[in-house]
């Protein structure tokens, strides 16, 4: 093993406004006690108008490269991980570029739904184990209020909005830092959970409009099968290949989808509650920000110290999902 990509500094934003679950109780035919027993979910916090995924990106953004205690003139490359860009192009990393002032770094967007942001680490680690860059800014921002339905109760009860980053610099000591990941994804799962209108298949009319094609949907009941053995399978995956034990383990971080999705997850592994980052109560599903705003919080909460190993895992739409071990630095 040569070089290694370390995390060197953490930041989240999450918007004011909170949604609870009995705002929601006016909106929809739902309640209170049907939402926390299905997904565990008591509130979520929403953007609102006039401000897009590179706003959240960028305010995490800056906290992380203060965290690391870098300037962004010094950042090489800024990978954004979103499926609710500001707009097509230009991307959001170009966006969140410019708001930071990152003058010399260039960026790029990548959609990997709910497992986004291990795509975007995966991907921002190779630049620094390569040799070719110092360092890296990896952001994880999603909107999902821009793209939920507040008439479709199966959907708008899940979902909030949310950004949390990292940076990335080349780990001085070989045992610390991103060990591994294992990525994947599997397209037969485009008809479960997919945002249909707007791109070049579907482009915008008023006919994508009236249908509301510009709706994320989800058939919830097959995600959710596909979601608990496929983050079960991937999490035991890693861990066996680097024959890591429960006891080892700090800190799972996992994609906050469902409180049940992490809960059969975490008894596959037999993890106790308290080695288990939840914060889906507060949040929701925020897709590409629940691991980098789960670590971040922990870290902010003092829950991690140099040289935990922490277990990282996400499902999401594609289907893509993956898993990555690290052990800490900061
Ligand atoms: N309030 C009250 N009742 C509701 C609500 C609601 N908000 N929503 C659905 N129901 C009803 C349904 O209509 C259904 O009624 P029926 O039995 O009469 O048809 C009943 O409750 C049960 O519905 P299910 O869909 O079977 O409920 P389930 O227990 O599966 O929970 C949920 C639904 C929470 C969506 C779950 O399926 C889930 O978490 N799925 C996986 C989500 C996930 O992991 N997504 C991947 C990441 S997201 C991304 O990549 C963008």
């Amino acid at each position: 093993m040569g070089i290694r990509a370390k995390i060197t500094g953490v930041g989240h934003y999450t918007p004011e406004k909170v949604l609870t679950n009995q705002d929601l109780e006016k909106m929809v035919d739902t309640s209170d006690e049907w939402i926390i027993s299905r997904t565990g979910i008591k509130e979520r916090r929403i953007l609102g108008e006039g401000k897009g995924s590179s706003y959240m990106g960028a305010k995490a953004a800056k906290i992380s490269l203060e965290n690391a205690g870098v300037s962004a003139n010094d950042i090489d490359l800024i990978v954004v991980a979103t499926v609710t860009p500001d707009m097509f192009f230009p991307s959001t990393a170009c966006l969140i570029q410019e708001e930071i002032n990152a003058k010399n770094a260039w960026g790029v967007d990548i959609n990997g739904a709910c497992t986004g942001f291990l795509y975007a680490t995966a991907m921002g680690a190779q630049f620094i184990e390569s040799g070719r860059y110092q360092k890296v800014l990896i952001v994880g921002t999603d909107k999902m209020s821009s793209i939920t339905d507040y008439t479709d109760r199966n959907n708008c009860i899940l979902f909030g909005d949310a950004a949390g980053a990292v940076v990335l610099e080349p780990s001085e000591n070989e045992e610390l830092g991103i060990i591994d990941f294992v990525l994947k994804s599997d397209g037969s799962g485009k008809d479960y959970l997919y945002m249909k209108g707007g791109g070049s298949l579907h482009p915008a009319t008023h006919d994508t409009v009236d249908k509301g094609m510009h709706y994320l949907f989800q058939d919830g009941r097959n995600v959710f099968k596909f979601a608990v053995s496929g983050m079960a399978d991937i999490t035991e995956e890693i861990v066996k290949k680097h024959n890591v034990t429960s006891e080892e383990i700090k800190l799972f971080i996992p994609h906050q989808a469902n409180y049940r999705i992490i809960d059969a997850t975490a008894k596959r592994l037999k993890l106790p509650n308290e080695k288990v980052m939840i914060n889906i109560q507060k949040y929701g599903n925020t897709t590409a920000a629940t691991i980098p705003l789960g670590l971040s919080e922990a870290y902010m909460e003092g829950k991690l110290v140099k040289g935990d190993v922490l277990l990282l895992a996400a499902f999401g739409a594609g289907f893509t999902w993956g898993s990555m071990l690290i052990r800490w630095t900061i």
